[in-house]
């Protein structure tokens, strides 16, 4: 039995393509800027991203932290969502590492934060005030059901910001689901705002690796806030050749994980028992709700892992599955016999 795998596009392993590429990587010490490989992938990621430089860094949770450390000095504050992955997912580093003092405030179901709200969150000029010094988006929304922010929404951020002084960052880690969704070039969703993190090893299928991208200025900072995260790596070409494959095959497939996340969503609300929100779906991450109360969250998880089905609780009676390269809308229609049956048990 085939165990089709639905936690998350994270557990995608690289192609056979990618296995060749990293075969042939140029390897150099990437520390002292001698790895040809990473050189390509860092000009690929600027070019496609329409920003001046981008630097190659291990993770997706690294590369956020670089970015609000380069932006954010100790005691300054940044605006976050309240269900944003930096804010519930990255272990509180931007205030453990950099004492930066996060601002929370709410996500509405679309992923975007209201305009009034930021505003009114915007720091006066007071000396027992901590100083408002960044603001920060994603795209698309993990927790808010994978939505699409649209680059309208983005730019009204940045003017916003622009307004106060303040700077933008784009927690872009499936920003490529957000442009294929929106049929929109990435560069619309960058052109505003002041650096973007991207992660080639979601749904780009990569083994390792994300992408931090802004100004020629902001890069030289971010290398050195790099290097005290202990993110200067030796011959990462190793990693680099896999990202580049990324970014030349990997993109335009991304459709396929849609179109798969809304047959699985179509599926589910056929399922007595199970409820979901059909217009919610937009990429490739759903969520959805047991209704019936015979079952604990964990236990449908378990049960459904016994026949073959992995997914990831996401509250009391809410689950996320994610679609990837890797499952095939056979696993669609085979995964749902299985949610039936645990539903039926
Ligand atoms: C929106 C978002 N940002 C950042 C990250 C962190 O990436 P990583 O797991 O590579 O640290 C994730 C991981 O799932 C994510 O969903």
């Amino acid at each position: 039995m085939k165990t089709i795998d639905l936690r998350s596009d994270t557990v995608t392993v690289p192609t056979p393509k990618m296995r060749e590429a990293i075969y042939h990587a140029e390897l150099g010490d990437d520390v002292y800027g001698e790895d040809q490989s990473t050189k390509r992938l860092e000009e690929m990621a600027a070019e496609i991203t329409g920003t001046e430089e981008a630097l190659l860094v291990p993770s997706g949770t690294m590369a956020n932290l670089t970015c609000i450390l380069t932006h954010c000095s100790r005691g300054e504050e940044a605006i976050l969502g309240d269900k944003s992955h930096i804010f519930l997912n990255e272990a509180g580093g931007m205030s453990a590492l950099g004492g930066v003092q996060a601002h929370i405030l709410a996500n509405q179901p679309d992923g975007s934060i209201c305009l009034e709200d930021i505003e009114s969150a915007i720091r006066g000029d007071n000396i027992h005030f901590p100083r408002t010094r960044l603001i920060c988006i994603e795209n698309t929304h993990n927790s808010c059901n994978g939505s699409p922010v649209s680059p309208e929404y983005i730019d009204s951020v940045a003017e916003l910001a622009r307004k106060y002084g303040l700077l933008v960052h784009l927690d872009g880690a499936r920003i490529f689901n957000a442009a294929v969704a929106l049929e929109t070039d990435v560069k619309e969703f960058t052109r505003s705002v002041d650096s973007l993190m991207f992660c080639l090893s979601k749904g780009l299928s990569a083994p390792i690796g994300s992408m931090v991208c802004g100004s020629k200025k902001f890069i030289s900072e971010a290398l050195r806030t790099r290097k005290v995260l202990g993110g200067g790596m030796r011959q990462t070409g190793i990693i680099a050749e896999a990202g580049i494959t990324s970014l030349e095959q990997m993109v335009n497939r991304l459709s396929d994980d849609h179109i798969n996340a809304k047959n699985l969503a179509y599926g589910i609300a056929q399922i007595p028992g199970l409820s979901i929100d059909l217009d919610t779906i937009k990429t490739n991450i759903i969520y959805f709700y047991l209704t019936n109360d015979c079952l604990t969250a964990n236990e449908f998880v378990k049960l459904c892992g016994r026949k073959g089905v992995m997914f990831l609780p996401a509250g009391l009676s809410r689950f996320r599955m994610v679609t990837h390269y890797g499952i095939e809308s056979q696993d669609i229609d085979a995964a749902l016999i299985a949610l039936r049956g645990a539903m039926e048990e």
